[in-house]
């Protein structure tokens, strides 16, 4: 928000997609945790089938929130308060400890969930349509041939088309990043409007050797839908960043990235680490621009920008309930 109380991006808070709810290693088995994103309260738990589920947070009987005190009974979720009994899957009410008739509209709503990665994502979608696209398995999370170097989250002020327009901003990677970008490309991958685009960057001198005598790397990025981004390098350093974003709230994003290394040999694992801090330290001078800017419906572009337009149509796709307020996001480019 700007201090006048206006949006500085009035674009839907929440585009349709899957986000990441919780890290795997941050649910066992019986815990039951409050969520707070999306803008919503919610809870999720790890069943005994060690699946995690994820619903509202508040009790359809009298309101007590699930996350703090519910407990889990096989794969359904406990209330605190009076004991009701939830169905992780249905949502359904199937135990009142007190009463053998279970009102017909005693229901929670429940999320799909996948899990992989590292990461719980559940799906969200402003009409309710279930899942157009799946959360892909990233092979490096799954291959005992990589290791998890570190683990970052970032809460910013900004919105995930924001952060993502990013990738066909062409020339902030000279004027921010000091990278000596040749071509910049980002495609969609399959169908042209489908969830997934890819972005090449090809540089006179690979952002890799900047990090230190790093060699011939390739750097790679993939965009799953609205709520996954991946990097990976190959060539001489072998390595993968997997990272999730998240709405929180209005102009709220919670970013977490995950770094992977080859195991390789103690030398090689160091200059992939290296790659990854000077990653970091990169994307914290984009922190500073999304933090503050403002979303600009009609930008005032020279020939040499990328494709903005394309970019923000392409985009288009993850809002299927309302356009912006303003509507402006449908016009980018054009004026
Ligand atoms: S409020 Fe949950 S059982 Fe009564
Ligand atoms: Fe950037």
């Amino acid at each position: 928000m700007n201090p006048s109380g206006t949006q500085r991006i009035p674009l839907p808070p929440v585009p349709d997609g899957w986000y990441r709810a919780i890290f795997s290693d941050e649910l066992a088995v019986g815990d039951v945790k409050p969520l707070a994103i999306l803008g919503q309260q919610l809870v999720t738990w790890r069943g005994e089938d060690e699946r995690v589920r994820v619903a509202d947070a508040y009790c359809p009987h009298l309101g007590a929130h699930l996350g703090h005190g519910g407990r889990v009974e096989e794969n359904d979720v406990v209330c605190p308060f009076h004991g009701w009994r939830w169905n992780g899957d249905s949502g359904r009410c199937v135990a009142i400890p007190y009463s053998k008739r279970i009102p017909a509209n005693a229901c929670l709503r429940t999320f799909e969930v996948r899990e992989h990665n590292g990461y719980a994502m559940l799906w969200v979608h402003a009409q309710g349509a279930p899942p157009w696209f799946e959360v892909p398995v990233i092979p490096e999370t799954d291959d005992p041939g990589f290791r998890v170097y570190k683990r970052n989250r970032w809460v910013l002020d900004s919105h995930i088309q924001e952060i993502y327009e990013n990738v066909v901003d062409v020339q902030h990677f000279r004027s921010l990043h000091q990278m000596d970008v040749e071509r910049a490309s980002w495609e969609p991958i399959g169908s042209p409007d489908g969830p997934i685009v890819r972005l090449a960057v090809d540089m006179r001198r690979d952002s890799a050797a900047q990090a230190g005598d790093a060699g011939k790397t390739e750097i790679e990025s993939f965009m799953y839908g609205p709520g996954l981004q991946v990097t990976r390098l190959s060539g001489k350093l072998r390595g993968v960043s997997v990272n999730s974003l998240t709405p929180i709230g209005v102009e709220k994003v919670e970013v977490a990235h995950t770094y992977y290394v080859e195991v390789s040999d103690p030398s090689a694992e160091k200059e992939v680490e290296a790659f990854w801090e000077y990653y970091v330290d990169d994307h914290r001078l984009d922190f500073q621009i999304w933090n503050h800017k403002i979303y600009q419906p009609r930008p005032v572009l020279a020939e040499e920008d990328g494709d903005v337009a394309g970019f923000r149509r392409w985009f288009r796709q993850f809002y299927s309930a309302e356009p912006a307020p303003d509507g402006d996001h449908r016009e980018a480019g054009s004026a």
